[in-house]
């Protein structure tokens, strides 16, 4: 097809997006593979701009879960200690996540059509801006944000959105309250920028203590709560509905940490009452199957517009003089510089395809695996693993160990090289949480930390992607076994 031709189809509004993608990439969409069915899954994005037919998405036909074949890579092969190769097995999926194949292929469908982001008036611009628009929209409602009440701010990662959030909330004298759960995108944001931030403690287990809410709220003078949805080491789900009514009584804005949520459980930004509404929510899109560095900033319009962020640059000002400014108003007052329009793209295709496979499938799926790794580990001798492995419906499929007199570091090695199986070890930005799960205090990690030869604690972590099996986990426990017996 020729440049003219698909401009004509485009102005005809003729040609869908899965048109275009098969078109530029000879095909390159999945089959439907055995024991896989396929559904549509709906193209809002494409819907809004150039009547595009859905994109079919390849379902499991026994857990409804997306196919394995919707992942670029899973069955790669990499190299192990030995010389020889094996398919990876990825268990790191609480860092990072791999790509959906319909991610990639919104990505390479739009290439051709790429103009810059709302400031031109070139046919390509305002195709590209249309999609742009359309993906807010697909963002917004994945998160249960209604249109009328939020605005979505496209941003980098989760830790990006928070340091834009902690910018535009702090002032001189914002006291901010957080937890000691939290990952360091959540608290050193607030210590750069508060005046004090205190913090709700949690239990030997890790668990939030939820009365300290509200002792800490007592005095009135928090302006901010801010928590995580969910731990990226525990995977507790945490009750932030809850928490943002004990916020709002208080007379605090309430900031969600969604990075480890948005891919495994629904999250609605909506509460059940208005005082129990998520003000502000950040979210990563590399950690929800589509690493192109897009991510999102959700929060109440009103606040929005009320709180200039520091993060500054072209396209939120209407008018700069030599002297002063005005501003634009959200999303544009929170998306200064030039966007990262692919990455945004991939994320609202993230977000089609997870609710496609549907959170009660994931979860269940998620529950089941975590289950079965739990009890396999929990048969082997000399390991340890932290958190609560008895009631484990509050949590995502992530789970820490160790093995005795195996640092945490060689376990990854050898998991890695023996079985290729990538876990994370050490203490995955959240030093205060894991100090307290392995029983450390901060007087220990103090007064040890200069001494020559110090090796900061450190554990292994297991977190799990819908695409996982019962036989990764199987593998894992096998090989977790033989390390541990020396
Ligand atoms: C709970 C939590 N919050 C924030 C982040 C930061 O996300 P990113 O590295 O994508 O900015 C992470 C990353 O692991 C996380 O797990």
């Amino acid at each position: 097809m020729t440049n003219a031709t698909r401009r004509e189809a485009l102005r005809a509004g003729g040609m869908s997006l899965a048109g275009i993608a098969a078109m530029l990439m000879g095909g390159c969409g999945q089959q439907a593979q055995g024991g896989a069915t396929e559904v549509a899954a709906a193209d809002s994005a494409a819907e809004a701009s150039a009547q595009a037919a859905p994109r079919q998405l390849v379902l499991d036909t026994d857990s409804g879960l997306l196919a394995r074949s919707e992942f670029i890579g899973l069955d790669e092969p990499v190299e192990l200690a030995d010389g020889t190769t094996a398919p990876a097995i990825n268990f790191d999926n609480g860092a990072t996540t791999p790509s959906l194949v319909s991610a990639l292929e919104e990505i390479q469908a739009q290439l051709p059509l790429y103009g810059s982001i709302g400031r031109g008036k070139g046919q390509k611009s305002g195709h590209s801006t249309e999609q742009f628009g359309a993906a807010r929209s697909v963002v917004l409602d994945f998160f249960g944000a209604p249109a009328s009440t939020y605005t979505c701010a496209f941003a980098g990662t989760a830790t990006d959105g928070l340091n834009k959030v902690s910018g535009a909330l702090c002032g001189p004298d914002t006291v901010v309250l957080t937890t000691r759960s939290e990952h360091h995108a959540n608290d050193l944001t607030w210590r750069a920028r508060a005046a004090e931030v205190r913090y709700v403690e949690v239990d030997e287990l890790g668990r939030l203590i939820m009365d300290d809410f509200a002792t800490q709220l007592a005095d009135g003078k928090v302006g901010v709560v801010s928590v995580q949805a969910a731990s990226n080491v525990t995977g507790y789900v945490h009750d932030v509905h809850s928490i943002a009514k004990l916020a709002h009584e208080a007379g605090a804005i309430m900031v969600v940490d969604g990075a480890q949520i948005a891919s495994h459980r629904a999250f609605s930004l909506k509460g059940e009452t208005e005082a129990e509404d998520v003000d502000f929510f950040v979210c990563s899109a590399h950690k929800m199957y589509a690493p192109f560095g897009g991510g999102c900033i959700i929060g109440k319009t009103e606040l929005m517009n009320a709180h200039v962020p520091a993060y500054r640059g072209g396209g939120m000002v209407d008018v700069v003089t030599d002297s002063d400014v005005t501003w634009l108003e959200a999303p544009d007052l929170w998306e200064a510089g030039s966007p990262n329009y692919f990455g945004q793209i991939a994320l609202a295709k993230a977000c089609e395809a997870l609710s496609a496979a549907g959170f009660d499938n994931i979860e269940a799926h998620e529950q089941a695996l975590l289950r079965r790794a739990l009890d396999g580990l929990a048969g082997i001798q000399g390991v340890t693993v932290y958190a609560d492995s008895n009631n484990i419906e509050d949590r995502v499929g992530v789970l820490t160990f160790n093995v005795d007199d195996v640092a945490a570091a060689d376990v990854a090695e050898r998991l890695a090289g023996g079985w290729a199986i990538a876990v994370r070890q050490g203490e995955f930005c959240a030093h205060p949480l894991c100090h307290r799960l392995m029983g450390y205090t901060d007087e220990q990690i103090v007064a040890e930390r200069d001494k020559p030869g110090f090796s900061a604690p450190a554990m292994v972590r297991v977190s799990m992607g819908m695409y996982n099996t019962e036989a990764d986990v199987d593998t894992l426990i096998e090989a977790v076994s033989t390390i541990a017996a020396g």
